[in-house]
């Protein structure tokens, strides 16, 4: 199975387009030891010819430009190689690239019932025709084999709920302190090679490792993780938005309630942080941040990274 991270930024990516907090203008003056991201998506291929993508980003079209195993082969004139999507929330970043796919290629969509829903309260995505594009509905906890244009792709997924928020432009004030969060609103994803058994784990957005969640990765080989933030206020301190991370539904790197030491007893043998937001310190790979994670056996994940297992 070969996993690659096409986009391992944050929703706006880095450099986020209005942004000029200090991560951002270094990587635009092209400063040592920054590197520009895309937006949060992964593609996985069981047999490295037919590929799922993990979540649709607006990215997606330079995304593919910069991944040669997703252009169309040469046998057909209208062809991908992208025969499904399966997304883990009704986030921007996480849905808007599904525009890109448009032009009457068949592929399957799968995504909780919750997620499906909002696709079909915006009327834009009609232009993935129902009959071209199939829908398919994961129930949290059930393993679903991958397939889509009539292919196999030697992969199953199974969904389950993390704890999170709803999508920031669904959020409903009045519903109270979970804003109308439903379960099937975010999802992690275990994605297992159906000839080899070798699985890994894709959560990019989560707000807490609770127990459930703690007894489900233990124990795995590879997980790629929510990096969003390295400290919970530091959207605040930089003066960039008034929310914690906490408020925004992802757990920071650092802290006692933070994603390194929530791992710490987990034997996870790989840990890979992606959809890390723009002001995230670590994103200087020369900062004290950077060291920190690294020292926690953590790595950073950048686009273009590809795993193998
Ligand atoms: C998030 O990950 O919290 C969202 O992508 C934020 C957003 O919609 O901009
Ligand atoms: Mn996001
Ligand atoms: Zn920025």
């Amino acid at each position: 199975m070969r996993v690659r991270v096409l986009g391992s930024g944050a929703g706006g990516g880095f450099p986020q387009w209005n942004c000029n907090c200090r991560n951002c203008a270094s990587v635009r003056r092209g400063e040592a030891g920054f590197v520009a991201r895309t937006q949060s998506s992964l593609a996985v291929s069981a047999n490295g010819r037919d590929w799922v993508l993990l979540n649709a980003s607006p990215d997606l079209r330079q995304q593919m430009a910069d991944a040669p195993g997703l252009a169309p082969s040469n046998s057909t004139l209208r062809d991908s190689p992208i025969k499904a999507a399966v997304l883990t929330n009704g986030d921007v970043d996480h849905i808007a690239g599904l525009i890109n796919l448009r032009e009457a290629q068949p592929f399957t969509i799968y995504a909780t019932p919750r997620v499906l829903g909002v696709l079909e309260a915006n009327s834009i995505f009609r232009i993935l025709a129902p009959g071209v594009v199939d829908r398919v509905a994961l129930s949290p906890g059930k393993p679903t084999p991958l397939t889509g244009a009539g292919v196999d792709l030697g992969l199953s997924v199974e969904a389950f709920d993390v704890p999170g928020k709803i999508a920031l432009y669904l959020e409903d004030a009045s519903a109270g302190p979970g804003l109308g969060t439903q379960s099937g609103d975010t999802v992690g994803l275990k994605i297992t090679d159906t000839a080899t058994g070798e699985a890994f784990f894709y959560i990019p957005g989560c707000a807490d490792v609770d127990d459930a969640l703690a007894q489900r990765i233990k124990g795995a080989s590879l997980i790629f993780f929510d990096g969003t933030l390295f400290d919970d206020d530091e959207m605040i301190d930089q003066g960039l938005l008034a929310k914690s991370g906490e408020r925004m539904g992802h757990i920071s790197i650092s802290g006692p309630q933070g994603s390194i030491s929530a791992f710490s007893g987990l034997d996870v043998t790989r840990k890979i942080y992606v959809h890390i937001n723009n002001s995230n310190p670590v994103l200087d790979g020369n900062s004290a941040a950077r060291r920190t994670v690294a020292n926690a056996g953590w790595e950073v994940g950048y686009d273009g990274m590809e795993v193998r297992l």
